[in-house]
């Protein structure tokens, strides 16, 4: 089964995937940026099961419900602060991405959304970013079954043209 990868515009609590990825911080329990519009989105019920999840390390995903969201559930995971690029951000972000997917076919998620994890607040430059993000969800589908669709939802038509140029330049 070919999995479909594209890119496009929107804010992800509004997507009807089964699975939104959630770039969130270590402590789980919400913050700004995308991470404030899914709790926003989804409801305090969510913040109630994120309490119970012990926090998340950098480069690891937990998954919790959706709740209000569209989303059955959502995938919080936890992206590196940028510094510089030499201190293991890209093998962080990396394994964000890997750790993710792996836990959407876990439970049976056939479609799922990602932000630009770690390209807002936490300063990881977005084409760079996005070369990690599309690289590693290609090859992590070689071998990661039962995953139909990934998106890759920006947030800005900047952003948008970035993957769009990523995906296309590295094209198998
Ligand atoms: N839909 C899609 N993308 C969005 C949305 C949205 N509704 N809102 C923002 N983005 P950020 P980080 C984009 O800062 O860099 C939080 O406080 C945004 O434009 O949300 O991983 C957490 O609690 C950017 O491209 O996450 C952490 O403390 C991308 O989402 C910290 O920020 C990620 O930006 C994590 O920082």
């Amino acid at each position: 089964m070919k999995t479909l990868l594209r890119a496009l515009q929107a804010d992800i609590t509004s997507l009807p995937v089964e699975a939104i990825v959630n770039a969130a911080n270590s402590s789980l329990l919400g913050g700004g940026g995308v991470d404030g519009a899914i709790h926003r989105a989804a409801g305090p019920e969510l913040l109630r099961e994120c309490r119970r999840l012990g926090g998340c390390a950098t480069g690891q995903a937990k998954l919790t419900q959706g709740y209000r969201l569209p989303a059955r559930y959502v995938i919080h995971t936890v992206g590196p602060v940028w510094r510089g690029g030499a201190n293991g951000e890209p093998e962080l972000l990396a394994s964000c991405y890997r750790c993710s997917l792996e836990l959407a076919a876990a439970n049976g998620v056939a479609t799922l959304a990602f932000p630009g994890v770690s390209t807002g607040v936490y300063g990881y430059p977005v084409e760079a970013a996005a070369q990690v993000a599309v690289a590693t969800v290609r090859r992590s589908l070689e071998t990661i079954a039962g995953i139909r669709e990934v998106i890759f939802c920006c947030f800005s038509p900047e952003d948008l043209r970035i993957y769009e140029r990523v995906m296309k330049e590295s094209a198998s």
